[in-house]
């Protein structure tokens, strides 16, 4: 098999590398775009030191711009390449603008996908996520769900062939780099907290928190009240949004420049709690036995609200203190397995050489 796919965003990388090293075990090849759509060094070039894979073949070099103009940009180029290159499937993950202008271009030219996170839903069709989502999920062959409810999902909505319960992939990743991590983070140096401080950790980039200057300064106030010191990596649509709306944060929250999947890890793992709107940290927070406030009106995620580890709280002062202060005291029941057993690359593999030698 000729595998093609199609990555550009943070999560993508770390979503590709199980993947990338399952299938490295086989006789089957892929051919890796990056798309450009994250092109920070510390947004794109550390995912691949820190994951140990191999440079993509291309890079497109499309970031930026509105969703229309990055999307379309990104079409022809992929057609391009998939023209030349003939894959026997193209790959996508998740649902970001990368993964539909793939999905548009393989399916023009009747080149089965493999949608990776099929199934996700969050039913907020102001999401940009959403549409992405429900447009791949309608043009793959195969639907890989990390979920069961993602499986439901998709039953729901008339879905049943090529679906398949795979379990996530984000669960293999921890599960390769979790150890690596904790040896090789040197994160704590660089920060005003250790691995023994009670400290809560935010991520924040969803349009409707960071483009809304009523709740990214709602967000400012919360953590700068907290009853304890926050670590705050800073994604780039965010920095733009704090300088935009000159917003301050008090002494105790240090914010810091994106950091490196293996220092992620390590944030997560020995943060009091994690405070985001980011899918993936919702997962991690999860699989690291930390507990999670989600600043969102709903999660696709809703394994983690309804096992205790994870609540949904608006973007209010009020709200998130209150989210902190129940993440802290409210028993947990044990992660289970809800999100499978690590190997979901393998059962991917496994599946597409089952259809395609049919
Ligand atoms: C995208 C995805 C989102 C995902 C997130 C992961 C879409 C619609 N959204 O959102 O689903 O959760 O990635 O982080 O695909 N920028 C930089 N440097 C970079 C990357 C981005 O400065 O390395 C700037 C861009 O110029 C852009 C803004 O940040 O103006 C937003 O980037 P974009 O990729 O469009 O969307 P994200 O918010 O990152
Ligand atoms: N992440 C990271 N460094 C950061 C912020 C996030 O390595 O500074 C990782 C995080 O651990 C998770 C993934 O990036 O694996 C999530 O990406 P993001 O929150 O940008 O996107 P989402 O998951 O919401 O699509």
């Amino acid at each position: 098999m000729l595998i093609f796919t199609v990555v550009g965003a943070r999560p993508q990388f770390i979503k590709a590398a199980p993947f990338s090293r399952a299938l490295a075990d086989t006789a089957h090849t892929e051919f890796l775009v990056h798309t450009g759509q994250h092109y920070d060094d510390n947004m794109s070039e550390i995912f691949f030191q820190n994951l140990q894979m191999s440079a993509p073949d291309v890079n497109l070099g499309i970031g930026g711009g509105s969703h229309a103009s990055q999307t379309a940009g990104m079409i022809v180029p992929l057609e391009d390449l998939m023209i030349t290159h003939k894959p026997d499937v193209v790959l996508v993950y998740g649902d970001t603008n990368s993964t539909l202008a793939a999905a548009l271009a393989a399916s023009k030219l009747h080149i089965p996908i493999a949608h990776v996170e099929a199934g996700l839903r969050s039913y907020n069709r102001k999401m940009p996520e959403e549409i992405n989502r429900v447009l791949t999920d309608t043009l793959s062959t195969w639907l890989f769900c990390p979920t069961q409810i993602a499986v439901d999902n998709l039953v729901q909505e008339g879905m049943t062939e090529g679906v398949h319960q795979t379990g996530d992939i984000m669960h293999d990743a921890m599960r390769l780099y979790r150890d690596i991590a904790d040896e090789q983070t040197t994160i704590f140096d660089s920060i005003p907290v250790d691995k023994t401080t009670a400290y809560a950790l935010l991520t924040t980039h969803r349009p409707a928190n960071t483009d809304s200057q009523a709740n990214l300064t709602a967000i400012a106030e919360a953590i700068s009240t907290l009853d304890m010191p926050v670590i705050f990596p800073v994604h780039p649509r965010t920095k733009s949004a704090i300088d935009r709306y000159c917003i301050t944060f008090s002494e105790q929250v240090r914010l810091i420049d994106p950091v490196g999947y293996l220092d992620m890890l390590s944030l997560q793992k020995n943060a009091q709690v994690i405070i985001t709107d980011s899918g993936g940290l919702q997962k991690e927070a999860f699989f690291n036995v930390t507990p999670c406030v989600t600043i969102r009106p709903e999660t696709e995620w809703v394994e983690t609200v309804d096992l205790g580890w994870n609540r949904l709280v608006d973007p209010t002062v009020e709200a998130i203190h209150a989210g902190v202060r129940e993440a802290l005291t409210t028993p947990m029941q044990t992660p289970d397995s809800v999100y499978g057993d690590g190997y979901a690359a393998q059962k991917i593999i496994a599946i597409l050489e089952e259809t395609l030698s049919t």
